[in-house]
């Protein structure tokens, strides 16, 4: 008599997600990886962080890169909001959440409309996802992969309330400045995706990326920025710990907010 084999493993709705989007895999070729905005790392999770991913995960959070894992999506190929956040309600996207700090208390203060925090690493979608599961806002989803991949493909030009970009990777070394942000063609996706009305906020500790903000921003004609400059810092944007060190340090925070034009 022959052993019978083991059943397939099931992936299952609890399934944790990989650590890096598959584009930055190693087997995929230098010349065909896109030129990102963060830095791909893989990161051991602890025990707790693998808990509040295999708990939370299927009910708040899903995938921008793995095709397993999508998030619920309209006919027409759209994310499907309604679906998502059980609601219809104005949305706010935060590109590189981190840990989540800022989503966290700025959802909660703002019950009315629904936030997405979208992270590249998972230890930030990680420690998210446990802070929502001990009782953090309920209008609060996750993605974990490249927001720039989740705007082009899922998210309706002119359709979001509000875009987050706080502490944005500075990428000082003059050739990196091709990976920042808030610059050039990933600005002009940003500012096509906010509805007629709706705000971009980015905030930085580095200097010399926030005067090239305000240029790009100056540059963009989707956008208006009708301070002029810099906007004095707004009480409704929490200090995170990585502002903390900021400040430890010496280094003063500039906002830039501006709104798309009609
Ligand atoms: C310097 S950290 C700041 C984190 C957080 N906003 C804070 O204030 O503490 C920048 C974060 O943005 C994330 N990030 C950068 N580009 C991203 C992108 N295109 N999509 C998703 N996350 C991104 C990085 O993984 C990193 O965690």
């Amino acid at each position: 008599m022959t052993a019978r084999p083991a059943p397939p493993a099931e992936p299952g709705p609890r399934a944790v997600p990989e650590p890096a989007p598959p584009a930055d895999d190693a087997r995929v070729p230098p010349h065909a990886r896109p030129v990102r905005t963060f830095l791909p790392r893989r990161t051991a999770l602890g025990p707790t962080r693998r808990a509040a991913l295999a708990t939370l995960w299927p009910e708040r959070g899903f995938a921008v890169e793995d095709p397993t894992r999508p998030p619920p999506l309209r006919p027409d190929g759209a994310l499907d909001t309604e679906r998502l956040f059980g609601r219809v309600a104005p949305l706010v996207v935060e590109i590189g959440s981190g840990m989540g700090e800022a989503v966290r208390a700025m959802a909660a203060a703002d019950p009315d409309r629904d936030y997405l925090a979208v992270e590249a690493h998972v230890p930030g979608v990680a420690t998210l996802l446990g802070a929502l599961a001990a009782g953090g806002p309920r209008n609060v989803r996750v993605a974990l992969g490249d927001a720039l991949v989740l705007l082009a493909r899922w998210v309706p030009e002119g359709s979001l309330a509000a875009i987050h970009a706080f502490f944005p990777d500075p990428w000082p070394k003059a050739r990196h400045h091709k990976r920042r942000l808030v610059r050039g063609e990933r600005l002009t996706l940003l500012a096509s995706r906010l509805a007629p009305g709706g705000v971009l906020h980015a905030a930085t500790d580095w200097a010399p990326y926030a005067e090239e903000m305000l240029a790009e921003v100056a540059a963009e004609p989707l956008l208006d920025n009708s301070a002029g400059g810099f906007t004095p810092r707004p009480a409704h944007r929490p200090v995170t710990r990585f502002e903390e060190k900021a400040r430890a340090a010496g280094r003063p925070v500039f906002d830039v907010v501006a709104v798309r034009r009609p």
